[in-house]
């Protein structure tokens, strides 16, 4: 389990995250929502042990991520993938997937290449394990970056508006490729998510749980239904404020096997 306790965190005389509490348990989606600034990122950073906290603590199946040998080994347990693509562009696409995976978990190199071509196949890119970053478009490239991510075998997969620098034909690629993550995690298998996006529709269509943080203020965690109920989180100025703001749904593409 993911565990956030009464987290605080503030940038000078700003309180970015003002007693934030919040558990991702083995088998959960859970999405973050909220406006620009309200924290998400912050959060985020904050549970992969990149920012010091001010109060509180975070947890990753009890390993504290404020002690730098637990955090080593939570680390292990966790993968991010953030909003820009940061693929190394010199590598190809192939070692990009592989290096983390190589250098840090230090697997042999052919069960982590027969890992990372799987991988590219489940997400429509089986033929350009030998491209580079550059030669592919922004949807290809986050699809490597899921990518990358999944090789590291991780307990708990981080998404930070993995869709937002991205048109909506490519928003909807992507969108397809953590629906059906989602669908095999609700199936029982896969990773456990903690999804940040501005994507309602498609959180509504695959978490289990909403989270709502205003302000730095975790307001509102409920079970999905819950959240889109008239006495749930509707019942909320802001959530219904923040929902009247969101563009339409993206339709989702279909990714070829
Ligand atoms: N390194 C930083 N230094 C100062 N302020 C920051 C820093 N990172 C984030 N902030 C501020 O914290 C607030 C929350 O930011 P962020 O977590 O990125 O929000 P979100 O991801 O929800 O848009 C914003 O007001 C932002 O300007
Ligand atoms: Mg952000």
């Amino acid at each position: 389990m993911m565990a956030v306790e009464g987290v605080v965190k503030r940038f000078g005389a700003h309180t970015v995250l003002d007693g934030v509490s919040l558990t991702v348990a083995p088998g959960e989606v859970v999405t973050i929502l909220g406006s620009s600034g309200s924290g998400k990122s912050t959060l985020i950073r904050c549970i992969n042990g990149l920012e010091a906290l001010d109060g509180g603590r975070i947890t990753v199946d009890g390993l504290d991520v404020s002690d730098p040998r637990q955090l080593a080994r939570a680390r292990r347990l966790s993968a991010t993938v953030f909003q820009m693509f940061n693929l190394y562009p010199h590598m190809t696409v192939l070692r990009n997937i592989t290096l983390a995976p190589e250098l840090v978990l230090r697997r042999p190199r052919d069960e982590v290449e027969a890992q990372a071509h799987a991988l590219l196949a489940s997400v429509g890119l089986a033929g350009k394990a030998d491209s580079y970053p550059g030669q592919l478009s922004g949807g290809q490239r986050q699809r490597v970056g899921i990518c990358r991510a999944l090789a590291m075998n991780p307990r708990y997969l981080l998404l930070d508006e993995v869709t937002s620098a991205l048109d909506p034909e490519m928003t909807a690629e992507v969108l397809a490729i953590l629906g059906k993550l989602a669908a095999r995690q609700s199936g029982g298998g896969g990773t456990t998510m903690l999804f940040v996006t501005h994507e309602v529709e498609f959180a509504r269509r695959i978490s289990t749980r909403i989270v709502f943080l205003d302000q730095g203020r975790l307001i509102v965690d409920l079970p999905t239904d819950q959240f889109f109920a008239a006495d749930g989180g509707l019942a909320h100025p802001r959530i219904r404020q923040f929902l009247s703001k969101m563009a339409p749904a993206a339709p989702l593409a279909e990714i070829p096997a």
